[in-house]
């Protein structure tokens, strides 16, 4: 029988960069990606941050679960944050589900689907549960990037902040840095296969390198150190990285950032809330003031930055006044660009408990709302800044419009502060780095014009 896998990847870029790995494992063994109609192996590789996303791992499943009941011999897998969590209860629950793997061992797979292939002497099903606690080793194995300019690499995973709202901890365990060389050398292989953007993923990046020892010159390694030899590398690249934690980020990573050639002047740093005493029950280890002072600083320091933010409405025991003061920090601070979200409870977590201080649900959309509507004005705030600007922009995509005049070219790329930048172009290719003049600013984008 041919080997053909489908799979389909929730949750953030780390999700999306093990889905990658999986893939490079399993062609190993002969698997190629196919379509989701055409697959014999299906895994969901799942988020657990919200509910909402648990949620819609549960309603693929049974999706796959219908289309097993026509083809028996497909195999149907699930793995990722969910599965971390919920282990063997999967089986449980989904009778159709044949193989659940958690975040920690992805490099355990060749075993898991050895055993999973073996015919057994009563011809009976295999069904496999394996959830590790500690991470397994990463092994050498290809990695099948999905194709485009920008490549995730990963740089260390794991989280020891324990923000009381959050699974990620539970979910990704503590935090581990992957050596400086293994790194550099995976950096030099995305340069070497034509990618233009390299995006070091961590969920904290400025922890990087706490946990490795010295190398051999007595230098401890680190998150700024790791940039510097990064950007030293040779190649026509761009280098992002997210996510910072506020007061994680230290002077030698925003002096290291406002030097280096090839980082791009972009800094994810979650806020959360605007309220000191919401960022106190969170467990962040800031305030608002803090958090302002950082911000300032990054500004001050580099030139053109995009700072943006994550933020949660509707925290348990959260006031109307509180979650004002999450509006007032947006506007305050000039924030280009942040993500949403409704406090969603999640199981293991401290506020997944204060079940008396849950705000309803009909308020929490409200606020939500509220908070999407003050993200919109202030990324049309951010990008009206930038009129009359020339920014350098990596091409993306290439869109061909038909307009008034007949049909355009339209080249779509970002610059980098990470703006979404589109200009007529009859000559751009994806890969391209070309100078634009911003000319208009849109809630979402930037629209340009080509420098000669
Ligand atoms: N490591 C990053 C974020 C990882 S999770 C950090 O330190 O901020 C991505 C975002 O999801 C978080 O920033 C938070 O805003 C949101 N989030 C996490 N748990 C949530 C929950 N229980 N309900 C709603 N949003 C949540
Ligand atoms: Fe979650 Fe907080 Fe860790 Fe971010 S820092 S991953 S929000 S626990
Ligand atoms: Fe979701 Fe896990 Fe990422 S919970 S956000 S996929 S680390």
């Amino acid at each position: 029988m041919e080997k053909k896998v489908y799979i389909e990847t929730l949750g953030c870029q780390m999700n999306k960069s093990d889905s990658e790995r999986i893939l490079g494992i399993l062609s190993h063994f002969g698997y190629e990606a196919e379509e989701e109609n055409e697959a014999n192996f299906y895994i969901i590789n799942t988020c657990s941050i919200r509910k909402l996303s648990e949620d819609k791992a549960y309603s693929k499943l049974g999706v796959w679960g219908g289309i097993k009941k026509t083809r028996p011999d497909v195999k149907i897998a699930i793995c990722g944050c969910v599965a971390q969590q919920e282990k063997e209860g999967l089986l449980k629950k989904f009778p159709y589900l044949d193989l659940v793997f958690g975040t920690h061992n992805i490099y355990e797979l060749p075993e898991l689907i050895e055993e999973l292939e073996k015919p057994t002497p009563e011809g009976e099903r295999v069904r496999i549960c394996a959830i590790r606690d500690k991470a397994v080793a990463e092994k050498e194995f290809n990695i099948i990037r999905s194709k485009g300019i920008n490549a995730w690499l990963p740089i260390m995973e794991g989280c020891n902040n324990f923000c009381t709202y959050c699974v990620v901890p539970h979910t990704r365990g503590r935090e581990r840095s992957r050596d400086v060389e293994t790194v550099i050398a995976e950096a030099k292989k995305i340069i070497s296969e034509g990618f233009r953007e390299i995006t070091l993923l961590g969920q904290n990046v400025d922890s990087y390198g706490k946990d490795l020892p010295e190398d051999k010159n007595g230098v401890k390694p680190n998150f700024a150190k790791l940039l510097a030899e990064l950007d030293k590398l040779e190649g026509n690249f761009r280098i992002r990285f997210t996510t910072s934690y506020p007061t994680d980020i230290t002077d030698e990573v925003i002096e290291t950032v406002k030097n280096a050639k090839r980082i791009c002047e972009c800094f994810h740093i979650p806020m959360q809330s605007g309220n000191d005493r919401v960022l106190k029950m969170m467990n962040r280890r800031y305030n608002r003031a803090q958090y302002s002072e950082i911000v300032n600083k990054v500004r001050r320091e580099i030139k053109d930055v995009t700072i943006t933010s994550d933020f949660i409405a509707g925290f348990p025991s959260e006031t109307e006044e509180e979650f004002q003061d999450t509006i007032s920090a947006i506007n305050e601070l000039g924030l280009d660009y942040s993500n949403t979200a409704a406090y969603s409870p999640r199981p293991n977590t401290p506020a997944g408990k204060m079940t008396d201080k849950f705000i309803p649900n009909d308020i929490k959309k409200r606020r939500l709302a509220e908070l999407n509507d003050t993200v919109k004005k202030a990324s049309l705030n951010s990008n009206t800044r930038d009129i009359g600007k020339t920014f350098e922009v990596l091409v993306e995509k290439i869109k061909e419009n038909d307009d008034k005049n007949g049909n355009v070219r339209i080249a779509e790329g970002r610059s980098r502060n990470n703006k979404v930048v589109h200009f007529k172009s009859e000559t751009a290719q994806p890969g391209d780095f070309i100078n634009v003049e911003i000319k208009e600013a849109l809630v979402w984008c930037l629209k340009g014009e080509e420098t000669k």
